[in-house]
């Protein structure tokens, strides 16, 4: 599975040690590694200095491996670094880093266009069990390395793990095998895979450091660059359920992830999507893996299916186009994944890719008579009539971990079943009494603190609202 990574070059000799908030020491090469002291790279972050790639690496390797780097020192730098911002040249260097920590895959053998897909993490976000099959049934081959859901964002292993027996823990070997044989392999990041990030994101995770544009741009590009997939397609999310909640700054991470990935020779188009409010209907693992299953068994509809085939349009489009320069365009590409989807082809590749990973493939045909199901529903209703002016994503998200669907710490056990189906969309005009959302919960208890929480998060009032784009932009 793996290429070794190139070792790190040798550090410089003959350099001078970096005085406090002497940056210029820091930015000249060469810099002597055995004089720099933590608390140095941490005074020239806070005071707004740029830190070189030696330096970078000193300070990541003795965080994670060398034990001179202490958790107080790496938090301290990541939170200077937030504050003060990093540069283009930092993010690179980082991304080096980052990637230099493991093993790279090798996907040089897989047939057709070999794609890759990562989304900065939303609610109601399953466009990954979508845009898998359909990317697989246009004859390209997906190799999806992906994440566990943490505080109030999903992650797609949790939901496939819904589907009884499927299993994500999936040998080097397994992965090739199901990627070359379906088109598509959704698994587990194996923890020799970009160490350095797993470790990183802990720590930022846990000291309000993750919200930084170059950051989460050298966490992603190091996972997509070590999954070694040439051609790629981000969805970066914009919105109150986001990271990053403004458009501008959500265009600043895409513009930032495209740079490094053409830095490391990979293609990659980024489109910023909107995340104000959920993407689908469904908040919780099975209910979204029904949701798919219900969305792949018609024509493309709704939020969910048109950000799922407007990524897959994108990286099937551009991994044809580096195969053969006539291929054809990206609104063809649309036409030809939208008729396959109504068609049922992406459907049954979604069968194809839950058998092979060991889940029960009857998910496919009767979503209810697999899938784990909550035994308390209750209804929010519509405090009036009017129209939907809000749907906080972040707030649904959040309530639905507290159902059991997401997990406060990333060791924690979650419950596939509960969750919450949302109805109501922005700019739909609803009843007094209509259902904005349905809680599926494991007790009676924890379904009415959901339906409070929920009756905060969407709001009715009397003003005309037009629903926001899907998709606000897209770079590279
Ligand atoms: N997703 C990642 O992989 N890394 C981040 O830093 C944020 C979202």
């Amino acid at each position: 599975m793996s290429d070794a990574p190139a070792e790190p070059a040798d550090p410089g000799e003959g350099a001078t040690r970096a005085a406090p908030g002497d940056l210029g020491a820091l930015r000249a090469a060469p810099v002597d590694l055995g004089a720099l002291r933590a608390p140095d790279l941490i005074a020239a972050k806070r005071d707004g200095g740029e830190i070189d790639e030696r330096a970078l690496r000193w300070l990541i390797e003795g965080y994670t491996t060398g034990g001179t780097v202490s958790e107080a020192q790496m938090a301290a730098f990541l939170m200077a670094g937030l504050c003060r911002g990093f540069s283009d040249a930092e993010a690179a260097a980082l991304t080096r880093v980052l990637v230099g920590s493991g093993e790279t895959m090798s996907v040089a053998h897989l047939p057709g266009p070999v794609v890759d897909k990562h989304s900065t993490g939303g609610v109601a976000d399953g466009t990954t069990l979508l845009v898998a099959p359909l990317v697989a049934a246009a004859g390209a081959t997906l190799v999806k390395l992906s994440g566990r859901g943490l505080g109030h964002t999903g992650g797609t292993l949790d939901k496939l793990e819904s589907v009884p027996g499927l299993r994500t823990a999936l040998t080097p070997d397994e992965v090739q095998a199901i990627a070359a044989e379906v088109g598509c392999v959704v698994a587990a990041q194996s923890s020799r895979l970009v160490p350095a990030d797993g470790a990183l994101y802990a720590l930022r995770d846990v000291t309000a450091t993750v919200p930084d544009p170059a950051l989460i741009a050298s966490s992603v590009m190091s996972k997509k660059i070590a999954g070694g997939a040439p051609t790629l397609v981000l969805d970066v999310k914009a919105g109150a359920g986001a990271f990053l909640p403004s458009v501008a700054a959500a265009r600043d991470l895409a513009q930032r992830c495209v740079a490094i990935g053409r830095a490391h020779d990979r293609q990659v188009t980024a489109l910023v999507t909107d995340m104000d409010q959920p993407l689908g209907g469904a908040v919780g693992n099975a209910l979204e893996v029904a949701e798919c299953v219900a969305l792949l068994s018609g024509p493309p509809r709704g939020r969910l299916a048109a950000v799922a085939l407007e990524l897959a349009s994108h990286v099937v489009a551009m991994g044809r186009a580096q195969a053969e320069p006539d291929a054809p365009a990206i609104a063809a590409v649309r036409a030809e994944l939208t008729r396959r989807w109504a068609d049922g082809e992406v459907r049954e590749r979604l069968r194809a890719l839950l058998a092979a990973q060991g889940g029960d493939a009857a998910v496919v045909d009767d979503p209810a008579a697999v899938l784990p199901t909550a035994p308390v529903r209750r209804p929010v209703p519509a405090p009036h009539a009017g129209v939907v002016q809000r749907v906080g994503a972040r707030a649904i998200g959040e309530t639905a971990a507290r159902l059991g669907a997401g997990r406060v710490r990333a060791d924690a056990a979650i419950d596939p079943a509960v969750g919450v189906q949302v109805h109501a969309a922005v700019g739909d005009a609803v009843r007094a009494g209509e259902p904005l959302a349905e809680v599926h919960a494991r007790t009676e208890d924890a379904a009415q603190a959901a339906v409070a929480a929920l009756g905060e998060a969407i709001t009715v009032g009397a003003e005309a609202v037009e629903a926001p784009p899907v998709v606000h932009a897209v770079v590279g």
